[in-house]
């Protein structure tokens, strides 16, 4: 399903030389003895995931069909990027299913919650408010005007049909909400963190209701726990990754540029970018995770890869069959001199430019690149996908002796900004 090659990355050591470590960092996952072991309930999602409520989700997108012409999805970081990396990623970023996705509580922006609020108050609005914590301040200041909004527009019997709140099982503000209020509730499973949970309802339900197929992402999860379950690296694509990340930081190069020369994946790249970074990144350890969609930036930040520091290596995601493709038009005229490419398929021409690229990156600028290839971008590689970043995410910060799960440096912003809000201790 995903290939994983080295063959560009000018590594100077062997991948294979890590075989010794990765098995026992493997057998550290899977029975669950490492730091941050209460985080481990995706290893096992595939089959422990509850049936009941996957069935509620589709039932919940089919009740509500009809009355969402705009979903919005009030969230941050892992309760938000998740479902919009897959939604655009599937759907591409003009779907014309009738159901519009819009996030919120992902900011404080004034402007962008104006002009939300702007953009939804004629439409039919169905909103989903995802918190774990339940007591996330953008998220809960989003959902307060939401809700307000919501309530005025429907009146409260029917606003309460059209609010779904996605947290915590037990505990937290917006449970106690949500159970005043009756909304309909979902679970974000105690053992799985926010960057790995759009396998839970977290994602899958925001999905479901745009329309997504999510028994396929389950199934693509699903075949990635088996085939990828192996800790020979000769057979684990996803931990012939996360040892090349590895041996890339020993060769110095502390940035991680991934690459995608489809549009509809910068919100992807933005999900991977928290996965590897917010995983990563602390006891001063760690590979600064960036991304690019080429060769759009190959008008900008190309320069940079080609001749600037060499700092970094690139991690290119290919995508082997495109969603949509067409041909080159003919003109007879050719007055733009474009007629060499008449009857090429635009995919075709894309492959060109990566192709074109890769060499000038690797063997002109001497830039290493580590190439991971998709069949395509739909419902069951993302699933797929999924499993695999998640499972060389732990592999990779494991062998840095991080803990892959937790998150402590972000509670300092919130600190400082709640004694400035003036926050209630
Ligand atoms: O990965 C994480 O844990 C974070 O990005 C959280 O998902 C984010 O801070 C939102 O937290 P919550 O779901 O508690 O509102």
């Amino acid at each position: 399903m995903i290939k994983f090659d080295v063959s560009h990355g000018l590594l100077k050591e062997e991948v294979g030389s890590y075989q010794d470590q990765v098995s026992d960092i493997h057998a550290m996952i899977h029975e669950k003895t490492g730091a941050g072991n209460d985080f481990l309930g995706w290893v096992d999602w595939a089959e422990t995931y509850d049936k009941e409520e996957f069935e509620r989700m589709l039932a919940a997108a089919d009740r509500l069909k009809d009355k969402a012409e705009v979903i919005v999805v009030c969230g941050i970081g892992g309760s938000y990027l998740g479902a919009r990396a897959a939604a655009e990623m599937i759907q591409g970023l003009y779907p014309d299913n009738g159901h519009e996705l819009v996030f919120v509580g992902n900011t404080f922006s004034s402007t962008y919650i104006n002009q939300v609020m702007n953009h939804i108050k004629d439409k039919s609005v169905v909103l989903n408010v995802i918190s774990k914590s339940g007591t996330t301040t953008e998220t809960a200041l989003a959902f307060r005007i939401l809700r307000d909004f919501m309530e005025k527009k429907y009146g409260k019997e029917e606003a309460r049909t059209r609010i779904i709140a996605t947290t915590d099982k037990a505990r937290g503000t917006l449970k106690s909400l949500a159970d005043k209020e009756g909304y309909e509730t979902f679970v974000i499973p105690d053992d799985i963190g926010g960057r790995y949970s759009v396998i839970t309802p977290v994602g899958l339900l925001p999905l479901a209701l745009a329309g997504v197929d999510i028994r396929a992402i389950m199934q693509g999860y699903q075949d990635a726990t088996r085939e990828l379950s192996s800790d020979i690296l000769e057979e684990n694509p996803a931990y012939r990754y996360a040892v090349a990340r590895r041996i890339m930081q020993n060769q110095g190069y502390n940035v991680e540029l991934f690459v995608s020369y489809e549009m509809q994946m910068r919100s992807l790249s933005e999900w991977w970018k928290q996965l590897l970074g917010e995983s990563e990144g602390k006891d001063g350890k760690g590979i600064l995770p960036d991304s690019v969609i080429y060769s759009t930036d190959l008008h900008s930040m190309g320069q940079f890869v080609q001749e600037g520091r060499k700092v970094l290596f690139e991690t290119v995601l290919d995508v082997e069959t495109p969603n949509l493709d067409s041909e080159v038009p003919n003109d007879p005229e050719n007055n733009d001199n474009m007629n060499y490419l008449t009857g090429k398929s635009l995919h075709w021409v894309n492959k060109q430019a990566f192709l074109g690229t890769l060499e000038a990156h690797e063997v002109t600028g001497g830039v290493p690149n580590l190439l991971i290839t998709i069949p395509d971008m739909k419902e069951h590689t993302f699933g797929y996908m999924c499993y695999f970043f998640f499972i060389a995410t732990a592999m990779t910060c494991y062998m840095l002796d991080i803990n892959p799960f937790n998150q402590p440096g972000v509670e300092v912003y919130k600190k400082n900004m709640f004694k400035l809000l003036g926050k209630p201790e």
